[in-house]
């Protein structure tokens, strides 16, 4: 048996907590424990659960309950999908002639409201089989004891953490073993200011070797995307659009792109600004908005479809043919490179 393993059931033997649901292996019981357990707190849950098992102490009561009286025993829970999901997983357990869950995956998997966690936790706690249910306890224990740099924002870390996991689960009492992760990671290993000199895994925790144990589990933070307001200018001339090149470092280096400003102006003002810089137009007007979506930044843009009697400031400008042909102007800009396709060439 590794250490780990052997350090946990050893620690998890005395210190477990004690609480109703580890004092029956029916897998009834056990499922009504998971699911509550899942988006509520284990204090709370204890009430909640001891008064719907012996209201409904079987899943054929729970098929048959009426509706208004499965919700209030669910009242104050929240998240009343969960329960209803468990009606609709009873029904269909009946419907089958079964007594209570079955025991493989595949057949939990397929009721409503089970996934990969729920399905995991009742075969290893109820049924004893050497399945694996990973938690947030098990990532940040697991990731803080062999350092795992896989970040959880990935889709591909689970599969990583099952293995590690997997590697570790003992022949016998899989379900103690699980639920130890669940004790040290409330009670010691938590996610702020862990506990480690009280730890049964001190010795060989990686994170704590090097004092840093907060930084496991990776969880990569979001990167914080920056607003943009922007006004484009679709300035025409007779036959032509004009265009000017991007700079050449930075976002859309040396790319072209229609003139434009940070700026969230409206109509008026712009309409303002020709007139009081004397800039010769015949009409403006609103073209309508649009969003573009780049990896650090969100612009929201505004534009205008403004017709000048003359070319104006230090632009290319360019035909229709040229701007499809020669000149590549960034998709963030094709709502309006769209527009002027269909409405003014
Ligand atoms: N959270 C989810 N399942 C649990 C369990 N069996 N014991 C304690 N906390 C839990
Ligand atoms: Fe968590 Fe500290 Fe124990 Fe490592 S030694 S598992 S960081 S409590």
């Amino acid at each position: 048996m590794e250490k780990i393993t052997k350090n946990l059931l050893t620690w998890y033997a005395e210190n477990k907590r004690d609480l109703p649901w580890r004092h029956t292996h029916n897998p009834y019981f056990i499922w009504i424990s998971e699911i509550m357990l899942q988006q509520t707190r284990v204090e709370a849950v204890k009430v909640y659960y001891e008064r719907f098992i012996h209201t409904l102490p079987n899943v054929y009561d729970l098929a048959n309950v009426k509706e208004d009286a499965l919700l209030k025993l669910w009242e104050g829970l929240g998240y009343y999908s969960r329960v209803r999901n468990m009606q609709k997983s009873a029904k269909i357990l009946v419907e089958k002639g079964l007594t209570n869950l079955p025991d493989t995956k595949e057949e939990l998997l397929s009721l409503p409201g089970i996934g990969e966690y729920t399905a995991g936790a009742i075969l290893n706690i109820a049924f004893a089989k050497k399945e694996v249910a990973i938690d947030g306890n098990v990532y940040r224990v697991l990731g803080r004891y062999y350092k795992i740099e896989e970040d959880l924002g990935k889709s591909t870390t689970y599969k990583i953490y099952e293995r590690r996991m997997k590697r570790i689960l003992p022949e016998t009492m899989t379900g103690d073993f699980i639920q130890s992760f669940m004790d040290l990671g409330s009670i010691i290993c938590t996610p702020k200011s862990p506990k480690c000199n009280l730890c049964p895994l001190f010795e060989d925790c990686k994170a704590r070797k090097i004092n840093q144990m907060e930084l496991y589990p990776v969880k990569q933070k979001k990167i914080q995307q920056k607003v943009e307001e922007r006004i484009v200018f679709l300035y025409l001339c007779k036959d032509k659009v004009a265009i000017r090149k991007r700079e050449e470092k930075g976002l859309l280096a040396s790319l072209y792109e229609f003139p434009n400003i940070l700026s969230t102006s409206s109509l008026m003002d712009i309409e303002n600004e020709f007139v009081v810089k004397n800039i010769p137009f015949t009409s403006i007007m609103e073209i309508g908005e649009a969003k573009h979506i780049f990896s650090h930044k969100i612009w929201y843009m505004k534009g205008y479809l403004i017709e000048l009697k003359e070319e104006v400031g230090e632009y290319i400008w360019v035909t229709k043919r040229e701007l499809q042909e020669v000149y590549s102007i960034p998709s963030a800009f094709s709502y309006y490179v769209d527009f002027l396709m269909k409405n003014c060439f």
